[in-house]
């Protein structure tokens, strides 16, 4: 039987660390599949429903086109066009949205609204990022390590940055989990809150991961297999940006950082993009023009240099969420695992 059939994907810590890896191996396949021109329609009639309170590129693309990869009908529901968050509430909502589509993908604020969603439509849903967790990102990203590294069990993934936002408490989480070494390198006031570190040392108890907390660059970054970086100002609080500078400068992915591991030849850089590397977009150019400053947290130079693996892990968002659908919703013989 299949041990995914009929779930919800809202955070890593419901899932395994056997459950983790094989969503792993599978998007692995579906990749291939996709590379070699084999059809996967294990979705075949079904209706998807993308909810999305915030943008996206990434996350909207690869639920579209997995979504119609795999046979099923994907339709957008933006939020400015549905009634969610005005004149209805979330219950109501999931329970309609349930009677008609045979899964839901959220992405918005709270983590709540994502929770309510599965409670009440009575279908897998799977949260696309909330201000908490960014759980379907964190299946690429492991893709990616293991791509390159063969395994994603010992491998050291150093996280420079904002380390309250949701990619931090997600890759710490599911690192912890799976077994591969977690560093947050962040200045003490943006270091992760007791509760998400105490949830990954339960976790890392049982994996054997090393968890490693500092506002320490040196020490951070040494030994590191990926250096991974995401934006200083996330979705929702565009009001950071002069304090954040200001604290994360010396968190900047750049050549210096990347000598600091005394690890290149098994090095690679990630980010989930978007990335602020250049003053290449009309926001670069506002930020460049209040600051001064014309890259964030990576710089131009690491991003296009021999590291950056971060275009192979945005494709590898569709495969992943191929996977994660497929798996909860495709009635697929999957042995326990
Ligand atoms: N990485 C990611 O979630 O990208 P989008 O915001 O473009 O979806
Ligand atoms: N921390 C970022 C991630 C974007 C994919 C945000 O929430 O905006």
């Amino acid at each position: 039987n299949n041990v995914f059939q009929g779930r919800s994907l809202l955070a890593e810590k419901d899932f395994t660390k056997e459950e983790l890896q094989y969503l792993i191996d599978f998007s692995q396949h579906l990749k291939e599949l996709k590379q070699k021109g084999i059809p996967h329609e294990y979705l075949k009639g079904k209706n998807i429903a993308l909810l999305f309170e915030k943008t996206s590129t990434r996350t909207r693309a690869a639920f579209t086109t997995a979504s119609i990869d795999l046979g099923a009908h994907p339709e957008y529901l933006g939020a400015n066009d549905i009634q969610l968050g005005k004149k209805e509430s979330t219950e109501d909502t999931a329970k309609v949205l349930g009677r008609m589509f045979d899964g839901i993908e959220f992405r918005g604020f709270s983590q709540k609204v994502v929770e309510e969603l599965a409670e009440f439509s009575g279908v897998p849903v799977w949260n696309g990022l909330t201000d908490e967790w960014h759980p379907t990102q964190m299946i690429a990203d492991f893709l990616t390590i293991q791509e390159n590294f063969g395994k994603v069990e010992g491998i050291t993934v150093a996280y420079c940055g904002d380390g309250r936002n949701n990619m931090a408490h997600s890759l710490l989480v599911t690192g912890a989990i799976l077994g591969t070494n977690m560093r947050i390198v962040a200045p003490k006031e943006l270091q992760p809150e007791a509760e998400i570190i105490e949830m990954a040392q339960t976790f890392a108890e049982k994996s054997g991961a090393e968890l490693l907390i500092t506002d320490d660059v040196n020490k951070g970054v040494a030994g590191a297999n990926v250096l991974y970086s995401d934006v200083w100002v996330s979705m929702g609080e565009e009001d950071k940006f002069e304090e954040r500078i200001k604290l994360l400068m010396p968190y900047q992915i750049n050549m210096e950082m990347v000598h600091k591991t005394q690890n290149e030849d098994h090095l690679i850089f990630l980010h989930c993009l978007p990335a602020f590397h250049d003053t290449n977009t009309k926001y670069g150019e506002e930020i460049y023009k209040k600051f001064g400053i014309k890259e964030m947290e990576v710089t131009d130079e690491v991003f296009r240099s021999k590291y950056g693996r971060q275009f192979d892990q945005a494709e590898n968002r569709m495969h992943s969420i191929k996977a994660i659908m497929a798996a909860t919703l495709g009635n697929l013989f999957i042995p326990r695992v």
